[in-house]
């Protein structure tokens, strides 16, 4: 086979991307390694910034988005159980999020890839990348007992954190900057009414909590747990107690408890490789890049990558400059950081860390008590956390 990009990939990345490739009339070809219910069964990101349903605009998918997305102007903070509210539309000059989840946005991409009649293989094993720092980069796979090999001009690696794309790069050219954090998250999905209309994000002594939802009628919670803690240990009755007790009276008030169909634990970390482009491969998301889910930054992220990428090669083929395609890796990796640093400082002032003392937490609850006095500090969440501009590279 012969395309002009293979997108390694069938998340986010690599499902917006190949939207955005096929309105730019660019044949790719996306090469996934499980099966759609698979790919669209992850739960996962519940937030999407502006940009995120600005693209899904452009590109004609906005349609469930805009009747079933709940439209957020503002967000609540709490500290040990008094809440504020920090109202984001008015601080940035109107902008909000949306509330739609990770899975219902890869439906409605699968859904118009399908009548769009994208080229997408599922179940690709074995995936390999060769001649990358040459003219004409191979992908090889295997679906079922078929061999496969598709020539390209370049590839794009949207394979996540797991994937093979990264390992591709030779390790003396690829820096590597990371932080684990001592903490995961445990999250339960419930068909119970939310707590509020918007989401509150809880700094407790016993550690964070996070009440956001997916509907009117379907509720995310998170709480922070220990790295080792044992799922089955978790009934729903501990994990709804210990939720109201870091919510605190006044939000407790409003949880409805019920059934939990879906509970998981994820670790945090930040994460991230530079450069993000080596010969003919591109990175983009999860594959270049991994934040603490605090401030809901993965997804998006991996939106705003590939929409700068989308751009970088309708110029190579429509205009023939390659200014953007060498831009590409210095300008995603300006936001990237950004995007870093927020979602490490939004974790930084709302979890409980094993090595706090006194001191620390003295200094956590000054922290967000300026945030809850300081129109300024107020500004600077809410521009971070509807996500900043897509600067010029
Ligand atoms: P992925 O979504 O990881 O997609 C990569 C794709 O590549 C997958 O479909 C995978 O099957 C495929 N693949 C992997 N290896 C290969 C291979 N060798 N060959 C072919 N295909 C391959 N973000 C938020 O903003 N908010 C959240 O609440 C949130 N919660 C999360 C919870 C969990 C458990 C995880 C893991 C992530 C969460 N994230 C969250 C992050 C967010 O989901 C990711 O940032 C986002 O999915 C990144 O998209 P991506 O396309 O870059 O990568
Ligand atoms: C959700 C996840 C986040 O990390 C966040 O900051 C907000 C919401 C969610 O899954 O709903």
């Amino acid at each position: 086979m012969r395309r002009q990009i293979a997108i390694i990939g069938a998340g986010p990345a690599g499902m917006f991307l190949a939207h955005l490739l096929h309105a730019e009339g660019i044949e790719a070809t996306v090469i996934e390694r499980r099966d759609r219910p698979y790919v669209e069964g992850r739960v996962r990101a519940g937030v999407l910034e502006q940009g995120t349903v600005g693209l899904l605009r452009r590109l004609g998918l906005a349609g469930r988005l805009e009747r079933e997305g709940l439209v957020h102007g503002g967000t609540n903070v709490s500290i040990d159980g008094r809440v504020f509210r920090i109202d984001m539309a008015a601080l940035t000059g109107g902008a909000t999020v949306t509330v739609y989840g990770q899975q219902e946005v890869m439906r409605d991409l699968f859904d118009a890839a399908e009548l769009r009649g994208l080229d997408i293989r599922w179940n690709a094993s074995d995936v390999a990348l060769t001649g990358l720092d040459g003219d004409r980069p191979v992908v090889t796979w295997r679906e079922g007992d078929a061999a496969r090999r598709l020539t390209c001009d370049f590839v794009v690696g949207c394979d996540g954190y797991h994937g093979v794309s990264r390992a591709a790069i030779p390790a003396s050219v690829l820096r590597t900057f990371e932080r684990v954090y001592p903490f995961g998250w445990l999250g339960v999905l419930a068909d119970v009414p939310p707590a509020d209309h918007e989401l509150v994000y809880a700094n407790h002594e016993r550690g964070f909590a996070l009440a956001s939802m997916r509907s009117p009628t379907r509720s995310r919670y998170y709480i922070q747990c220990g790295l080792n803690e044992d799922i089955g240990d978790w009934s729903d009755d501990r994990f709804w107690d210990e939720l109201c007790l870091r919510l605190g009276s006044e939000t407790a008030a409003k949880v409805t408890r019920g059934k939990s169909f879906e509970k998981s634990i994820a670790p945090l970390r930040s994460f991230v490789v530079e450069p993000m482009r080596w010969g003919r491969l591109f990175l983009a998301g999860d594959a270049a890049h991994i934040v603490p889910p605090t401030g809901a930054k993965g997804m998006n992220l991996a939106v705003s990558d590939v929409t700068m990428l989308g751009e970088a090669l309708s110029e190579h083929y429509r205009e023939g400059s390659d200014a953007g395609i060498d831009g590409y890796s210095a300008r995603a990796l300006a936001r990237v950081w950004k995007a870093e640093r927020f979602s490490w400082w939004f974790t930084s002032v709302t979890h409980r860390f094993p090595t706090m003392d006194g001191f620390d937490r003295r200094i956590q609850i000054a922290e967000l008590d300026y945030l809850r006095g300081s129109p300024a500090a107020q500004r600077s969440l809410a521009e971070n956390y509807v996500g900043l501009p897509l600067e010029a590279a």
